[in-house]
Formats: C-alpha cells, sequence, structure tokens
C-alpha cells in the first residue's frame, strides 16, 4: 500500500528472505483449498528432506564419521556463518573475522524434525542474544555490555545498530565477540530519545522483524533492551522447553492476567513461536502507533493463541523490573534472592535512567 506503511514494516536488510516468507505465511491464512494443496507440497517436501536426511545418516554411518568425536565448539565452526547475500543494504561483519552464530538448516522446521541415528547426544540449540540500539542508546548499551562481560557472556552476541555512527563504535570493541548489524533506515535524531516518543516507538516496534528473522533459521533468540544489568548469565534459565520465557512488566495482581515486557524475551525457535511472531507483526503493521509489547500482550490474552503455545513467566525476583527494583522497600523484603537481570524500565528520560543505575552501582562506564 502506501509507501511510508511498507517502509515500516519491512525496512531492513532482512527484506530479501523476510518478505516472501511472511507473505507467504499470511497468504497461507487464506482459503481452505489453499491450505490443502500447501499442505500436500508441504508433506512432499518434508517426505524428501526425511528421505535426505535418511541417505546422509547411512552414509556417515559408513564413512565413520560418526566414531570420531567432535565437540560442539569443532561443530559451530564447521559451518560458516553466511551473510545475507542478497541482501544489499545488509553489512554484516564481526569483530575477529569470526562469526558466532550458527545457522543449522536441519533446524528451520523443529516441528518436523526427526532424530537421525547418528546423533546420539543433544546438538546444542543455536542461539543468539539479541539487542537493537542507535546513538541515543549507545552509553546504555555501553553499560550492558560491560555488564555481560562482567558475567561472562562474550560470544553469541549480536547488535542491531540503527545508524553508521554507532555501528562504527561498537566495530571497534574486540572485548566481546560482537556481530553487528546495521540497518538501512537512519533517519533517527542526535538528540535524547525520549523513552515512549514516536522514534522510540519506530525503534522498538521493529524488534519483532528481527526476531523472527533468526526464528526462522531455527536459532533461539534471547532478545534484551540495552537499559538491563545483567548480574548473572541469565541462560541457564531458558531450559524445559517452553516456547517463550518473559520478564513481566506488571503483576501481583490476581485479577489481570500478566502483562509481559517486551524488553527480555527468550524466543524458542519453534513454530508455535514463529507463528505467535508472525501475528504480532500483522498487528504491528495494522497498529504502527501503538507500542509493540501492548500488541503482544493482547495477542496472549487470546485464548486461542495462548493455548497453544507454553509460556514461562520468569521469576519477578530474579528477573525484576525498575520499578520494583529501584525501590528500596522491595529490595530489602527480597533481598534473600539473587537478581539475574535488573531491568531499568518504569522511568523516563536518559539522564535519569543513569542517575538510577548510579545509584544502584549498576553504572559500569
Ligand atoms: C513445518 O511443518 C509443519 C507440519 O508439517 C508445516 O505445516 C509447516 O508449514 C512447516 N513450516 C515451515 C516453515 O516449513
Ligand atoms: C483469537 O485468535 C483466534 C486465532 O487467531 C481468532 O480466530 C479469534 O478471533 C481471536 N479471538 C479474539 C477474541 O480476538
Ligand atoms: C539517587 O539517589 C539520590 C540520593 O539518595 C536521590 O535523591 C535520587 O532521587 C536518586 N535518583 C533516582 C533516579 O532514583
Amino acid at each position: 500500500m502506501c509507501r511510508n506503511d511498507d517502509d515500516n514494516f519491512l525496512d531492513l536488510y532482512t527484506q530479501y528472505d523476510m518478505n516472501a516468507r511472511l507473505m507467504e505465511n499470511i497468504r497461507s491464512r487464506g482459503t481452505p483449498a489453499n491450505n490443502q494443496t500447501k499442505m500436500r507440497k508441504n508433506t512432499l517436501r518434508v517426505g524428501i528432506k526425511v528421505v535426505f536426511l535418511l541417505s546422509f545418516a547411512v552414509l556417515s554411518f559408513y564413512l565413520g564419521w560418526h566414531a570420531v568425536p567432535r565437540s560442539a565448539a569443532k561443530r559451530e565452526r564447521a559451518i560458516p556463518y553466511k551473510a545475507p547475500a542478497a541482501s544489499p543494504t545488509a553489512a554484516s561483519l564481526s569483530n575477529n573475522g569470526r562469526l558466532p552464530l550458527q545457522i543449522d538448516k536441519c533446524r528451520e522446521n523443529s516441528t518436523t524434525r526427526k532424530p537421525t541415528p547418528t546423533h546420539s547426544r543433544p546438538r546444542p540449540r543455536p542461539r543468539i542474544i539479541l539487542a537493537t540500539t542507535n546513538k541515543a542508546f549507545l552509553d546504555f548499551t555501553e553499560n550492558w555490555i560491560e555488564s555481560l562481560k562482567r558475567c561472562n557472556v562474550r560470544d553469541h552476541v549480536t547488535i542491531i545498530a540503527e545508524d553508521p555512527s554507532t555501528y562504527e563504535i561498537l566495530a571497534k570493541r574486540h572485548d566481546i565477540n560482537l556481530e553487528l548489524l546495521l540497518t538501512s533506515k537512519t533517519n533517527l535524531p542526535d538528540s535524547d530519545l525520549a523513552f515512549g516518543s514516536q522514534d522510540y516507538l519506530r525503534l522498538v516496534n521493529k524488534r519483532p522483524n528481527y526476531i523472527l528473522r533468526y526464528l526462522q533459521r531455527g536459532t533461539d533468540v534471547l532478545f534484551s533492551d540495552v537499559d538491563t544489568v545483567w548480574l548473572k548469565n541469565p541462560l541457564p534459565f531458558f531450559e524445559g522447553g517452553y516456547d517463550l520465557y518473559f520478564g513481566r512488566d506488571i503483576y501481583d495482581d490476581q485479577t489481570k492476567p500478566d502483562l509481559v515486557c517486551a524488553g527480555f524475551v527468550y524466543y524458542r525457535a519453534t513454530k508455535a513461536t514463529t507463528d505467535l511472531i508472525v501475528k504480532w507483526i500483522q498487528r504491528i503493521h495494522a497498529r504502527p502507533e501503538i507500542p509493540d509489547q501492548q500488541l503482544l500482550n493482547h495477542l496472549l490474552r487470546n485464548r486461542t493463541i495462548r493455548n497453544t503455545l507454553k509460556l514461562k513467566y520468569l521469576d519477578q525476583r530474579q528477573f525484576p523490573n525498575g520499578n520494583d527494583y529501584f525501590n528500596v522497600e522491595w529490595r530489602e523484603k527480597h533481598a534473600n534472592i539473587e537478581p539475574i537481570v535488573v531491568h531499568n524500565n518504569w522511568i523516563k528520560g536518559h539522564d535519569i535512567k543513569i542517575e538510577r543505575f548510579k545509584n544502584a552501582s549498576m553504572w559500569y562506564l
């Protein structure tokens, strides 16, 4: 439709594949007849994949590959990262010429993947830690990176920079294994992006597009706002086979469902998760003026949708929001519980946010 809308929807380096896939997803929700043909086609495709995998398994058995012990790390290195070739606006670099992202084609459709006889041990799930940023959030981003380093998270961190200067500054860092991506749209003001402003909204409303791109490759995504501080590595908390793990925004109110915070979510690359994100993007497209988090919560209130998902709400004492954590009484009440990730939300304004971090000794710059 109108160009601006399209820009808002897909103004990314991801256009090359996401566009096609997303549109296919949207179209496939069309007529039932259409769906049937589609299902038949899919069954055929899955059949071909299974035959291929089985032949590969038998072949590798004969070649004795199964007998060679290989560490997960080696296997990861063996699969080279391919930058999105058909994407002219994408700039994908890694600091050390090494990219941490593992792309495992076999996991693209995790619901249909069958274990092959050669895999005696479960393979580690490919996953990334994803954040978006721009010059208005650069100091928060650097503080966030510092907190990751302090809890020894140095790999698989992907940051999407929304302007070239932020990109260049972050690209100079060699103390952490960053994958940096630069998006094409850069018309952001130099000034402080007020949290909750239109520009801020534009920034955060693109989150699901980035997330979907990784999920469709079978890569789990831990999305984190950069106004969080990680006190301990949160990755061990995302076990148990849930589709989504949420930080909470509001809770403890028995009469209302939990409101999730889109600023700290672990998305497991399952079909159910991907379907939810596609719906979420459709909603954002329809109502770009509404914050993405609100639209996500709205989707999750729909029982039909919620029943397709295995949701895990993170313990608010371990993953506190800013309203709680920076409240001295709350902190004293829960002093026996070790916080893992603290979100400096529930406050507007760049400087006051920093002051709050400083007050809690969480400003490391
Ligand atoms: C995954 O498999 C299911 C079940 O066969 C199918 O309906 C779905 O379209 C597949 N998804 C993709 C992305 O191939
Ligand atoms: C809930 O979601 C389902 C599936 O997308 C949809 O058909 C239904 O209309 C939704 N219900 C409400 C109340 O929005
Ligand atoms: C930081 O601490 C000072 C001194 O206790 C206090 O006056 C101020 O309101 C605090 N700032 C924030 C943002 O909480």
